[in-house]
């Protein structure tokens, strides 16, 4: 289960703060939402299927008083989405949330069943419950849960509260990010620091078979072998424009719009006007010795490492590989000290990323992440990390943290060109100097969006629709049909322009949208040719440029024309008019834009 969890230690009542930690930890899921608290010694368990708003509703009308608490947010994988499976799973005993998945579930749920115990869900998590429950008749809560956890495969982050116990809420990981917070008289579990962030800046995070027993007053440490141990305490960065839509509909709008803004920011980060220079030093392989450049992500983080390729092979003499990271992780790879296995993850929690990183690790080669939570695994678990500094990102659909990694893949691109000699100086200063007019051409792309809100309806009743591209278009073309896809729930494909004769032409039938990505770079004559073929069998074309000249063919349904930057650059601007499209469709189609169904935020499970 790929979930949110939060748990209260306090010394007045937890259930509203649990309640507003949920709400923002429900990019991780939202299909169902549970909480219990501890009430004179009973075990006071809430839950609903949906939002977070119904668990809210509950509540209200049957508030829950104790002092200790645990919550959970549920992305379903065993068990459907009902209040059955909902967490907390609880017995007359123990209360347990939990992140991750039991592998071994079903073998113990048998077991557990012949000794006589009874299970009410289908859920792998409720092992765990009646794991510790039968445990705790013979031994005190850490020495049942530490037994409990010797039981179980797969990865886990939990929360556990006792009735007989009233002061102590335990969390154990492994596996699953989980952080703890300090504060006066009160102390905090949470899947990440963000959920805790309204109530602390103060943060620990466990690592990997660690396990932890806070009280309201006091937080304990153990590691794996049951031995107490320190733990370093952080202070999270406080970021202004943290979770508030302002006056935007939907995080989604915010996000898109504060584009040209968070392009601005990591442009200040990363370049240095006075020196006229990059600031990106302490690389952990000396630049001139890197021999190639391994780019690895999932999702939209996947797209970022296909347009960077294309720069490293422009801009530098370097080998650029990518790999999906689910991919990457299984795979008899060979690996080498003198390459460089770059990480790309908005959340840098994402699970199959992350485990690719270990593995990297476990060979000993050296490791850079991108991401923008810096807080994160991924970030704490590789050698160099270059934040993206987008901000919160809390719309499922990764929209600002997407151009983000691409200004930072570009920007590193171009730093590697000139330290290793691959470019001449001028060139550099040239690169360097278009950076400056992105902020500005990204905000004159926003104007598109009325026209865009005409395409959109054009999308309405399409049986499906495809997104061509070549070059560093293609990417984006990718980009444009997964945002499309997650969004609206329409079926969109994204394929390099070149390369529809060789099947997908077969698709193309008369009115299907399409949308070509057509900057004037060397590649515009060959889409245009791939686009003729396409009008040719009565596709509808949607053509996005950034060529001033009209093209005279009449058959083009709607020409979008983004501002010119250097063709380098042009991707993250032809960006934009996707996502925007992805909004609109789906905003015609109510669908819940923050929320696609189905989809999380954070993806912690394999
Ligand atoms: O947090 P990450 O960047 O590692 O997430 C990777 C993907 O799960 C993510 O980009 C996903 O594809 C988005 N929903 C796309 O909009």
């Amino acid at each position: 289960i790929m979930c949110g969890i939060i748990g209260i230690a306090s010394n007045k009542p937890v259930s509203i703060n649990i309640i507003n930690s949920l709400k923002k930890l429900e990019y991780r899921g939202y299909d169902s939402a549970g909480l219990a608290t501890l009430n004179n010694n009973f075990i006071d368990e809430k839950k609903c299927s949906g939002r977070v708003v119904e668990l809210e509703k509950i509540l209200f009308k049957s508030p829950s008083n104790g002092n200790i608490g645990i919550g959970h947010v549920r992305w379903a994988t065993h068990g459907v989405p009902n209040i059955i499976n909902a967490h907390p799973h609880s017995s007359e005993e123990v209360s347990v949330v939990h992140n991750g998945i039991i592998e071994n579930s079903d073998e113990l749920k048998k077991d557990l069943e012949g000794q006589g115990f009874k299970f009410k869900s289908q859920t792998d998590t409720e092992v765990i419950t009646v794991l510790v429950t039968k445990l705790l008749q013979n031994s005190k809560p850490l020495e049942s849960v530490f037994k409990t956890l010797k039981k179980l495969k797969g990865s886990f982050a939990l929360g556990i509260i006792f009735r007989n116990y009233s002061d102590i809420i335990i969390g154990a990981r492994r596996g699953s990010p989980l952080a703890v917070g300090y504060s006066n008289e009160e102390n905090y579990l949470g899947s990440d620091s963000y959920a805790l962030k309204s109530m602390t800046n103060k943060i620990s995070y466990l690592d990997d078979g660690e396990l932890c027993v806070l009280t309201k007053n006091n937080v304990e440490f153990y590691d794996v072998n049951k031995k107490k141990i320190n733990k370093k305490i952080y202070t999270v960065s406080d970021d202004e424009n943290i979770s508030d839509k302002g006056d935007y509909k939907n995080f989604m709008s915010k996000e898109i719009f504060e584009q040209s803004e968070t392009i601005k920011k990591c442009l200040s980060e990363y370049t240095d006007s006075l020196k006229k220079d990059i600031n990106i030093y302490n690389f952990p392989i000396e630049p001139k010795k890197i021999n190639k450049i391994i780019l690895i992500g999932c999702g939209t983080a996947y797209h970022s490492c296909l347009v960077a390729k294309y720069w490293l092979e422009e801009l530098t003499t370097i080998d650029a590989e990518i790999d999906i990271a689910s991919e990457f992780r299984y795979r008899n790879l060979k690996f080498n000290s003198n390459n460089l296995y770059i990480f790309v993850s908005q959340s840098g929690e994402t699970a199959d990323t992350a485990a690719a990183l270990d593995i990297c690790k476990k060979n000993n080669v050296k490791t850079c992440s991108i991401v923008n939570v810096v807080e994160s695994t991924i970030a704490r678990n590789s050698d160099w990390v270059l934040p993206i500094h987008a901000g919160p990102e809390i719309g499922v659909a990764s929209t600002k943290a997407f151009l983000g990694q691409l200004i930072v893949l570009y920007i590193l691109a171009l730093k590697l060109s000139t330290i290793r000699g691959d470019t001449d100086k001028k060139i550099y200063s040239i690169n360097l100097n278009n950076l400056k007019k992105l902020p500005e051409a990204i905000k004159n792309t926003f104007k598109l969006e009325s026209e865009i809100q005409l395409i959109a309806k054009e999308f309405l009743d399409a049986k499906g629709s495809m997104f061509l591209g070549r070059g560093n278009s293609f990417p984006i073309a990718l980009e444009g049909a997964l945002k499309l896809k997650e969004l609206s729930y329409l079926h969109a494909e994204g394929y390099p322009a070149g390369e529809m004769k060789h099947g997908p032409l077969a698709l193309i039938e008369e009115g299907l949208p399409v949308i070509v990505i057509a900057p004037k770079d060397k590649y515009y004559e060959k889409t245009l040719s791939n686009t003729q073929e396409v009008i040719a069998r009565g596709g509808k074309i949607f053509f996005i440029t950034d060529n001033n000249k009209r093209l005279l063919s009449t058959n083009i349904r709607f020409r979008l024309k983004v501002p010119h930057v250097d063709n380098l650059l042009s991707p993250l601007l032809l960006t934009i008019p996707l996502q925007l499209l992805a909004y609109h469709v789906a905003l015609l189609k109510n669908c819940d834009i923050d929320k696609p169904r189905n989809l999380a935020k954070s993806v912690t499970v394999e």
